[in-house]
């Protein structure tokens, strides 16, 4: 099989994994088989799981998740918080969920630990014009709490949707819960960062978050080595900085 079509069915797997998830979130326990193009149809038109493949544009999908009820997170949010940064950039990162600041600006990492992001892509020499700034979830978790499984399942159709729509070259994400679904695995953030993966044929590296550099500032050194490692991969690469 060669590769275009490795992808293209990789996604169709994934999108399916993911229609089962929503589903099973929703209450759905059995799955018809067999269904009749008119029940897919019926399926979709009624809303039950967002179509991500028919949104076109990243301004219709943030209208799509502006308006979203797919968990509970929609009745205790004051903004959905879909991206800030540059829609063209090569460099994109993924944190976890929106917090107090960023509910309130409906914008992700604005708070402390967005402060820290930004002076970590300052030292990169880049600006928020040169990456895009996403999370897993686009609502937040009361208290911030972690975000639940039921939480995630519900939200991550649209993570897949703005990072196909992105088409980035590098994808960083940031802490435990963006690497681990990213990459469907359960290895500890610990192990992952500093090191390459793909996400549907898009190279990935996972870092820790900074709000746990904030916690732990010895480990910032750490997260400088994979900041470097991005810098030398966009590079090489012939990816547009600055
Ligand atoms: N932490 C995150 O993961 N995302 C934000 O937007 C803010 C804090
Ligand atoms: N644990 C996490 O969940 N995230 C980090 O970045 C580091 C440890």
């Amino acid at each position: 099989m060669n590769d275009k079509l490795y992808h293209e069915c990789y996604r169709h797997v994934c999108q399916a994994r993911s229609l089962l998830e929503n589903l099973q979130a929703w209450g759905f326990d059995t799955v018809t088989p067999v269904l009749k193009k008119s029940d897919v149809g019926s399926v979709v038109d009624e809303k039950i799981v967002p179509a991500p493949d028919v949104v076109k544009t990243l301004d219709e999908l943030k209208d799509e998740v502006e308006r979203c009820q797919r968990c509970s997170l929609a009745r205790s949010r004051s903004k959905t918080v879909f991206a800030r940064g540059n829609p063209r950039a090569d460099l994109v990162f993924v944190g976890e969920a929106p917090g107090f600041e960023e509910d309130r600006q409906g914008l992700p990492f604005v708070g402390e630990a967005g402060g820290l992001l930004d002076r970590i892509l300052f030292a990169m020499g880049l600006s928020e014009k040169d990456v895009y700034i996403c999370n897993l979830i686009k609502c937040r978790p009361p208290a911030n709490r972690n975000p639940a499984a039921d939480e995630l399942a519900a939200c991550r159709p649209y993570l897949e949707c703005q990072l196909s729509l992105l088409e980035p070259r590098v994808i960083v994400t940031l802490g435990r819960f963006a690497a681990q679904l990213l990459l469907a695995v359960q290895t500890p953030v610990s192990h992952l960062r500093g090191n390459w993966y793909q996400y549907q044929g898009v190279a990935v590296l996972p870092t820790f978050h900074p709000a746990f550099l904030l916690r732990s500032p010895a480990a910032k050194k750490l997260v400088w080595e994979d900041m470097k490692k991005v810098k030398q991969r966009l590079i090489s690469e012939g990816c547009k900085l600055n």
